[in-house]
């Protein structure tokens, strides 16, 4: 994709988040609502509706079961958690049969469990499940979120005017900024935008980076193999040189949305599949599942120190390298995606993206690094260490020599480095 010269100067001139020191590295932690949606139900549904038992649960699951330790530092209330109207004080307030200790309360558990509070609302009248949306009170909603101790804030998209979203978003990042709390700011927008900014619109790019430390580009995910293949699509698409990956860095993020590994919808291969390219992505990585339901192969992928590392690695997301899909092979679909990390070593992904047939043989062509700032050429040597055994790969190898069986619908994943 070719860039129009002011959208070039935009990139170039772009200042690069709200440089506060947040969100140096993408924002990870476990996010209620893919799994739990709006379930309000607490009679029928004790364990699963949206309630502070539910998030306590999450906060103990979440140190108990390793997560916190491997990086997932915060528990993320999504919708739903309101009262459908204002109180006296035209306050938002927690819903009290739901929420019985309030959000204080909350907080100071998560907090005491050493996990940072994540919180939910919405920019518009109205959150997207049809709660208090925070238009028209965004100083007074902050002051109260502020004084629960929150450290995140999700701000949606819904009910609001989309010409709208500009100031609204900027209005309230100030107030946030002034508010005396580090808390990490993430806008839904462009997810609202007509085709998700693809056509990047360069003032939203630059007011994003400015103002949001993370913010959602595409479609909610859903736990099938189609939104989440979707997902890695959007970004497959807008290949080499386009504004969203040139604006990612500390502070600043693409977010492609929950991880779904561990739920009920993804095979392991694609479960696989998303977790590596969610590192590559850089993507902040929340998980959105039932902490005592997940397989023991699931969490080994979830809890992957190699692969998180390259996720929280801080530098640019990656992007696709090569992607092929081979006439008259037509079950041959592959793509090569890479990252380059700090420390001058890359990330690359090779995905098997075919569903037809067995594995496929792909070659890593390692000049195809020059597209991350590699200085490469077709006789380069390099060592590789595979990410999902935890091995090195004997040998070294040259130009495009190293070749690795992928099944459909999976990936192997590698640190490259040049020798
Ligand atoms: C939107 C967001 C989701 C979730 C729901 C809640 O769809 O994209 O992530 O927060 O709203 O209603």
């Amino acid at each position: 994709m070719k860039l129009s010269s002011a959208l070039l100067a935009i990139v170039a001139s772009l200042s690069y988040a709200k440089k506060d020191g947040q969100a140096l590295s993408p924002p990870m932690g476990w996010m209620s609502w893919q799994r739990y949606v709006c379930e309000t139900d607490c009679e029928t549904y004790p364990d699963s509706c949206i309630s502070e038992n539910l998030y306590m649960k999450a906060t103990d699951l979440l140190v108990s079961e390793g997560y916190l330790d491997a990086g997932y530092s915060q528990v993320s209330i999504d919708d739903c958690w309101s009262t459908q109207e204002r109180d006296d004080n035209g306050d938002q307030q927690a819903n009290p049969d739901r929420f019985p200790s309030g959000l204080k309360a909350l907080g100071d558990y998560m907090h005491n469990a050493g996990v940072k509070f994540g919180f939910y609302s919405d920019i518009g009248t109205h959150t997207c499940g049809g709660y208090l949306g925070m238009k028209g009170n965004f100083q007074r909603d902050i002051d109260k979120f502020v004084s629960w101790g929150i450290d995140y804030l999700k701000l949606d998209g819904c009910y609001e005017d989309i010409a709208e979203m500009h100031d609204d978003y900027t209005e309230v990042s100030k107030i946030l900024d002034a508010s005396g709390r580090d808390i990490v700011f993430s806008c839904s927008w462009p997810a609202y935008v007509n085709n998700h900014g693809e056509d990047n619109d360069g003032e939203i790019l630059q007011t994003l980076s400015e103002i949001c430390h993370t913010w959602r580009n595409f479609d909610d995910v859903a736990d099938s193999w189609n939104s989440v293949s979707s997902i890695i699509d959007y970004w497959a698409r807008n290949t080499t040189d386009i504004p969203f990956v040139q604006v990612s860095g500390p502070g600043s993020w693409n977010d492609a949305d929950m991880l779904m590994v561990g739920n009920n919808g993804l095979s392991l291969s694609e479960e696989r599949t998303q977790f590596a390219l969610y590192a590559i992505f850089a993507s902040p990585l929340f998980l959105s599942t039932d902490l005592t339901k997940v397989s023991p192969e699931s969490k080994a992928i979830l809890q992957n120190r190699e692969i998180i590392s390259v996720n929280q690695d801080q530098s640019q997301q990656g992007i696709v390298l090569s992607d092929i899909s081979n006439d008259p092979d037509w079950w041959v679909n592959v793509r090569t995606f890479g990252r380059a990390l700090s420390d001058g070593t890359y990330a690359v992904v090779l995905q098997n993206y075919g569903n037809m047939g067995p594995y496929v043989n792909i070659k890593f062509d390692v000049s195809l690094l020059s597209q991350i700032g590699a200085s490469v050429t077709t006789e380069s040597q390099y060592t590789m260490r595979n990410l999902y055994t935890g091995k090195d790969v004997e040998g070294t190898f040259t130009g495009d020599e190293f070749v690795v069986p992928v099944e459909s619908s999976s990936v192997e994943m590698f640190i490259v480095t040049l020798a």
